[in-house]
């Protein structure tokens, strides 16, 4: 850790569990001041505690918001402005999938998954463009995944979710390079957190950890600003065969 994020003002969404928290926490442990969201008010209450004892003096905080709703992603970023008093750093980690045919999808549950990993990420982004033009410039880093450029039976909403914030990323980074914000986007295979619903009672030896995808987020952020890593795909070296 050499503190080389300090100042530097981010939000985290999604960061009560897995790969948001472990990202909010490597964020801290690198000095930024960090505010963290999710839906369920007690996890979030919890994960802020466990983020506060690596960072005091008010250097993370917490606000319920589901990034599908644009009236809550509007009350996030109001409240970061207060806690933050501007921002340098966006990383559009929330999301989930619903795994089910396409012919079976229900239309709700369609909007569920692309409102959480495409439509909020987008929200968010127009949220942060204009805060980052006060700070000049910021980074926008978009937790996809390798279901974004691997379709699989089951994956209609997550693929196109994904395929899609694939593609947001990269025309958000055409459209505001000049303005000195830098986008990336990451694709994990398999990573070892409670994304498929199961409670996590051991750690996968072979899973990528989230913790992993944290450094990937700091190696992105400690490129030399004249630098941008666009695309990151990481996968398990090992995977399980079945
Ligand atoms: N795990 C994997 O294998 C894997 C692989 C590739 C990509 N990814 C991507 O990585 C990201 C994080 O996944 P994860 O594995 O860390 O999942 P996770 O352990 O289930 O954590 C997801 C986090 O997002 C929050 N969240 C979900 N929907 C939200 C919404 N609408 N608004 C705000 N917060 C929301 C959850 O809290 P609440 O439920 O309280 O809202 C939780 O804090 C996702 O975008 C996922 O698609 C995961």
């Amino acid at each position: 850790m050499t503190g080389f994020l300090q100042g530097k003002r981010a939000i985290v969404t999604g960061a009560s569990k897995g790969i948001g928290f472990a990202i909010a926490q490597a964020l801290l442990g690198e000095e930024a001041s960090v505010v963290i969201c999710g839906r369920n008010q007690q996890h979030l209450q919890e994960s802020f505690e466990r983020l506060r004892q690596i960072a005091p003096a008010g250097r993370v905080s917490a606000e319920t918001a589901d990034v599908s709703r644009r009236q809550d992603v509007a009350r996030l970023f109001e409240f970061a402005d207060k806690e933050l008093g501007g921002l340098d750093i966006l990383v559009n980690n929330a999301g989930f999938g619903i795994f089910r045919a396409a012919g079976e999808l229900s239309v709700e549950e369609w909007d569920r998954v692309i409102g959480t990993n495409l439509s909020g990420a987008f929200y968010c982004t127009r949220e942060a463009i204009p805060r980052f033009a006060r700070s000049r410039g910021g980074s926008i880093i978009n937790i996809s995944s390798l279901a974004g450029k691997n379709p699989f039976a089951g994956g209609a909403a997550y693929n196109a979710a994904k395929f899609g914030l694939n593609a947001l990323s990269e025309a958000t980074m055409l459209d505001h390079r000049y303005d000195n914000v830098r986008v990336s986007y990451i694709l994990p295979g398999s990573v070892d957190t409670g994304f498929a619903g199961e409670p996590r009672p051991n750690r996968s030896s072979w899973k990528i950890a989230p913790e992993d995808i944290a450094q990937i987020v700091l190696s992105i952020l400690r490129m030399p600003e004249r630098t941008m890593i666009s695309r990151v795909e990481v996968r398990p070296s090992r995977p399980q065969k079945n």
